[in-house]
C-alpha cells in the first residue's frame, strides 16, 4: 500500500492509499459519508491481487484530507474532486462508491466526466431520500461526533442510524474515521461540517437527468436488509439508468462492502472481468520457465509434506504441492520430485513414501519443510504407523502411507507414483491452500 494524494477541487488536498501497480487498471473507491478510506481497504487489496490499481480515497472534510476552507461540502464540491481524480489517472478508471461516494460518483459521471471512467458500481444508492430519513443519519452521525467513550457506543449509534439491519461486524473499518485522546476517548476526524449532508433530498430530478445520461456500464449493488433504500427504488434508478444491472447481498445491511467482503469482492470482480477485462498473459513454448510457473499458479491445490526414511532411519520430508490422485483400483497417486532435491536419491532408494496434507493451522510446517537450510523434524510430532510405513505428521487432514509404484522421469523432476496401503483422514478441518505463489484459505462466497 502507498500513500497517494490528489489535489481536488478549489486545491483542497485528497487523501489516497493506493494497492497494487500503477500500471494496472485503476479503480478508484469512494466512501460513504462519516467513512473514510479505510472502509475500502479489503476490496482494494483484492482488486490489487486481480491485477488492478485500487485507489481508496477520503473525501474532503474526512480522514486525512483537507477541510474545505470555505465550508463547501455541497454535491458539487465532491463531483469536482472526484473528477479531478480521475482526470489525473493515465488510464480510465472503474469507480466503485458507497453511499455519497456512490451518489458521488453518479453526477460526476452523469454530469461531467462520461468518458473518463470505464465503469461504475455504485453500492447502497439512494438518489430519492426523504428529509426525514436524511435526519435521522444526521442526527446518528452527531451522536458519533460527540466525544464516544467506546467503540461500542459508536457502533450503537451506528445501528441507530440503520435499524432492522445487522450490526456492522467490521467495526475496526469504521472505527478508522475517528481518533483516540490521551484518555482513549473517541472523537471523529473529520470537519463536523462535512456530515450535515447538504440538501440531497432536494436534488432528487438533478440526481434523475445524471443517472440517465450514463454511458458506462453500471452495477447497482444493495444489501438485502438495507434500511435506507429499498428494492423498489433501486429497481426505478435501475430503469433510469440504460442497461445497469443489479446485485444484492442477501442478509447483509449498508455496511457490506466491509462486513460481506467476500461476496461483494466476488461481484465486483466478476463486473470488472465482463466490462473491463485485463489482457490475458501468454506462454509460448520456449518462454521464461517463469511464465508457466505462473500460469500453471492459476491451479489452485492444497499443500503436502512427503516424507520417507533416508538409510540411516532418519525421517526426512519436502512440502510439496505436486500431490494428485492417479487411480482407485488398484489405489494410486503421484507427486512429482525435483531432481535438485537434495533427497532424490533417498526418495528413490527408499522405495515408499507418505503424503501428509496439511490442515489450515499448519502453514508454519509447510515454511518449515520448504526452506532448504534449518531442521525440519526437530519438535515435530511425528510418529511411524508399522512396520513398512512412513513418517505420518500429528494432526493433519488426510495422510497417505505407500510403496513406490513407479518411478518416471518428467523433466527436471522425478514423478513418483505410490500404491496406497493406508490411508486415515480427518476431514471436518479446513485446507491450507495454494494459489498463484500464496498460501490461502478456503472461503464461500
Ligand atoms: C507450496 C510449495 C509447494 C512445493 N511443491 C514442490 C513439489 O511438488 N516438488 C518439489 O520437488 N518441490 C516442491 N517445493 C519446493 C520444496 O519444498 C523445497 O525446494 C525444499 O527445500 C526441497 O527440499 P529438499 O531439497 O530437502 O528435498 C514446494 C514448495 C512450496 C512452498
Amino acid at each position: 500500500m502507498e500513500r497517494r494524494d490528489f489535489e481536488g477541487f478549489g486545491g483542497v488536498r485528497l487523501a489516497a492509499d493506493a494497492f497494487g501497480s500503477p500500471d494496472a487498471p485503476p479503480v478508484v473507491l469512494v466512501p460513504s459519508g462519516g467513512q473514510t478510506r479505510e472502509f475500502w481497504h479489503g476490496s482494494a487489496k483484492a482488486l490489487a491481487e486481480a491485477g488492478r490499481y485500487a485507489i481508496c480515497v477520503d473525501l474532503r472534510g474526512h480522514g486525512d484530507s483537507d477541510h474545505a476552507a470555505d465550508g463547501r461540502y455541497d454535491i458539487d464540491s465532491y463531483a469536482h474532486d472526484l473528477h479531478a481524480i480521475v482526470a489525473a489517472l493515465p488510464s480510465r478508471a472503474l469507480i466503485v462508491g458507497g453511499g455519497l461516494g456512490a451518489i458521488t460518483a453518479l453526477v460526476t459521471v452523469g454530469e461531467s466526466a462520461p468518458h473518463l471512467v470505464s465503469g461504475l458500481v455504485l453500492v447502497d444508492i439512494n438518489i430519492w431520500f426523504e428529509e426525514d430519513v436524511l435526519k435521522r443519519l444526521h442526527t446518528a452521525f452527531l451522536e458519533r461526533t460527540v466525544r464516544a467513550s467506546s467503540p461500542e457506543q459508536i457502533a450503537q449509534a451506528i445501528v441507530a442510524a440503520h435499524p432492522d439491519e445487522p450490526a456492522p461486524r467490521a467495526t475496526d473499518r469504521l472505527l478508522s474515521a475517528f481518533a483516540a485522546d490521551e484518555n482513549g476517548r473517541l472523537e471523529w476526524r473529520g470537519d463536523h461540517r462535512a456530515l450535515e449532508f447538504g440538501d440531497l433530498y432536494r436534488q432528487q430530478e438533478r440526481l434523475g437527468v445524471a443517472a440517465s445520461r450514463i454511458v458506462a456500464p453500471v452495477m447497482l449493488i444493495r444489501g438485502s436488509l438495507n434500511s435506507t433504500i429499498s428494492n423498489e427504488t433501486l429497481l426505478r434508478l435501475q430503469s433510469m439508468i440504460p442497461g445497469a444491472e443489479l446485485g444484492e447481498i442477501e442478509g447483509a445491511g449498508h455496511f457490506m462492502g466491509a462486513d460481506r467482503e467476500d461476496s461483494f469482492n466476488s461481484i465486483l470482480l466478476d463486473f470488472l472481468e465482463r466490462h473491463a477485462p485485463r489482457k490475458p498473459l501468454s506462454y509460448i513454448g520456449g518462454s521464461e520457465p517463469r511464465v508457466l510457473r505462473d500460469a500453471l499458479g492459476c491451479f489452485g491445490t492444497g499443500v503436502t509434506i512427503i516424507t520417507t526414511f533416508d538409510g540411516a532411519g532418519q525421517p526426512i520430508g519436502l512440502t510439496a504441492n505436486s500431490f494428485t490422485s492417479v487411480s482407485l483400483d488398484p489405489p494410486l497417486i503421484l507427486f512429482s520430485l525435483s531432481k535438485r532435491s537434495a533427497n532424490l536419491d533417498t526418495f528413490t532408494e527408499a522405495g515408499r513414501f507418505a503424503v501428509n496434507v496439511l490442515h489450515i493451522g499448519q502453514q508454519p510446517l509447510a515454511n518449515r519443510f520448504a526452506q532448504r537450510d534449518g531442521p525440519r523434524f526437530e519438535g515435530v510430532d511425528w510418529s511411524a504407523r508399522s512396520e513398512e510405513g512412513c513418517p505420518i505428521l500429528g494432526g493433519t487432514l488426510a495422510s497417505f502411507d505407500c510403496r513406490n509404484h513407479a518411478v518416471h522421469d518428467g523433466g527436471d523432476h522425478l514423478i513418483f507414483i505410490g500404491e496406497v496401503h493406508h490411508a486415515w483422514f480427518a476431514p471436518h478441518r479446513d485446507p491450507l491452500l495454494y494459489f498463484r505463489g500464496k498460501y490461502r484459505r478456503l472461503h464461500f462466497t
